[in-house]
C-alpha cells in the first residue's frame, strides 16, 4: 500500500508508483497455487564478471531457486503429473524411485503437497545426511548395497520391483521416462527463450538423466529454427563426451569426478531423441569446476554446487569459442548447501588433490578443516 504522506509530499503519484512495480511483480511473480505452482519461473541471472571477461552475455538459469532447491523439482512434478494423467496414480497412492539425490528431494516435496507416499531406493554408499533429509521430508528410504546396473539388486531395479508388487503405485523411472524431458520442453526452454526475447546463441549443460539438456535443446532448436547452438558438458568418468565427439561410435570413459548428479555411462531414453541436435561437447576437469565454485562465490555472490560450477565453466568456454557479442545460457542446478562439508573443507580438497585448484586469493573461503 502507498503511504499517503509520500503522495502528499509530491514525491510520486499513485500511478507512478504502481505502474512499473505492478508490471514487474505481476508478470514474473504472481501468486501461485500450492508448492507445485512455485516450481519453475526461475530468474535468469546474468553472470557479470564472466560476461565482461568474454565479451559475451553469459546467463545462468537460477534453478536453485525452486522450492526443493534444484532443477530436479521440474522433473519430479512432471513424472508425477504424467502418472496421474495415465491413471497409474490415484489419491493416496505411492511414488517409487531409485535416486541418490535431488530427484528424491523434489519428489518428496511434490508427493507431500499432493498427498502421495514416497519410497526411495538408493545405494548405501550415500551420506547419512541425504538419507535423513529424505526421511524428514516424509519418504521411506531403503539404502541398498551399491551394485552395478547389470545386477538385478541394483537400486533402480529394486525400485521397479517394489512398484510391481504395490497396488496404486508407480515407478517414476527418471532416467528413461520422457515426462522428465517434457518438463524442460514445456517450461525451462520457453522461459529462457522469453526471458531473452529470443536471443539465445548458445546453450550448454551437463547431464545426469539428460532431461534438462534434451528438453531445453528441443525447445530452443525449434524456437530458433535450428540457429541456437546446443552443446553437452561432461565431467571425467562419463561416456557422453566421447559419444558426441565420435559421432555416436564410441562410449569411452576415463577417470572419475567429484561432481554429483551428473555424468553418465549410457545414452538414456531421455537423451536418445535429442542427442543428434547436440553439435558439440566439452569435457571439464574437476580442477576447473572447483576453481569456478570459488569464483562464483567471490565474483558473483553465488554459492553453487559443483555441477553448476562445471556448467558455468562450459558456458565460458562456449562463449570463448562462439566469439564476442553472443548470448550463452547454462543452468545453475543447485546450491552448495548440500556439499559444503566437502567443497569448503581443506582436508577433503587435499584428499582429492584439488587444493591447488583454488586460486591463492580465494583460499580464505576454505573455512572448514
Ligand atoms: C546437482 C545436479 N545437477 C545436474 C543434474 C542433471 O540433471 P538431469 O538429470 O536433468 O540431466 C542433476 C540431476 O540429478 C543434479 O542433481
Amino acid at each position: 500500500m502507498i503511504r499517503p504522506h509520500i503522495l502528499r509530499r509530491g514525491l510520486a503519484t499513485a500511478s507512478d508508483l504502481a505502474r512499473p512495480y505492478n508490471i514487474k511483480v505481476g508478470k514474473v511473480q504472481g501468486s501461485v497455487n500450492g508448492l507445485v505452482g512455485a516450481i519453475g519461473n526461475t530468474p535468469l541471472i546474468r553472470l557479470s564478471r564472466l560476461s565482461e571477461d568474454t565479451g559475451c552475455e553469459i546467463y545462468g538459469k537460477a534453478e536453485f531457486m525452486n522450492p526443493g532447491g534444484s532443477v530436479k523439482d521440474r522433473a519430479a512434478l512432471y513424472v508425477v503429473k504424467d502418472a496421474e494423467e495415465k491413471g497409474l496414480l490415484k489419491p493416496g497412492g505411492t511414488v517409487i524411485e531409485g535416486t541418490a539425490g535431488n530427484t528424491g528431494i523434489g519428489l518428496a516435496h511434490v508427493c507431500r503437497s499432493k498427498g502421495y507416499n514416497l519410497v526411495i531406493y538408493m545405494p548405501n554408499t550415500q551420506s547419512q545426511g541425504k538419507i535423513d533429509l529424505l526421511r524428514l521430508l516424509g519418504a521411506t528410504v531403503y539404502p541398498v548395497p551399491a551394485v552395478a546396473y547389470e545386477n538385478p539388486q541394483n537400486y533402480n531395479h529394486l525400485a521397479k520391483q517394489h512398484a510391481l508388487t504395490t497396488p496404486n503405485s508407480v515407478w517414476t523411472n527418471q532416467f528413461d521416462n520422457p515426462a522428465n524431458r517434457l518438463a524442460h520442453i514445456e517450461t525451462t526452454g520457453p522461459e529462457i527463450w522469453s526471458q531473452l526475447g529470443g536471443k539465445v546463441d548458445g546453450f550448454v549443460c551437463a547431464t545426469g538423466t539428460g532431461g534438462t539438456l534434451a528438453g531445453i535443446t528441443r525447445y530452443l532448436k525449434e524456437a530458433s529454427d535450428g540457429a541456437t547452438e546446443c552443446w553437452l558438458a561432461d565431467p571425467p568418468g562419463s561416456v557422453l563426451h566421447s559419444y558426441i565427439q565420435s559421432g555416436g561410435k564410441l562410449t569411452e570413459r576415463s577417470g572419475g569426478s567429484i561432481t554429483e548428479g551428473i555424468g553418465q555411462g549410457r545414452v538414456t531414453d531421455n537423451l536418445t531423441t535429442e542427442i543428434n541436435l547436440i553439435s558439440n561437447s566439452l569435457s571439464i576437469a574437476d580442477e576447473k569446476s572447483i576453481e569456478m565454485v570459488y569464483r562464483l562465490l567471490d565474483e558473483e555472490g553465488l554459492y553453487m554446487g559443483a555441477s553448476t560450477a562445471l556448467n558455468v565453466v562450459a558456458a565460458k568456454e562456449m562463449a570463448e569459442k562462439l566469439g564476442p557479442g553472443k548470448t550463452v545460457v547454462t543452468v545453475l542446478c543447485d546450491g552448495a548447501y548440500r556439499y559444503a562439508e566437502r567443497l569448503f573443507s581443506r582436508k577433503w580438497l587435499e584428499e582429492k588433490k584439488l587444493l591447488e585448484a583454488v586460486p591463492e586469493k580465494l583460499m580464505r573461503y576454505i573455512v572448514l578443516p
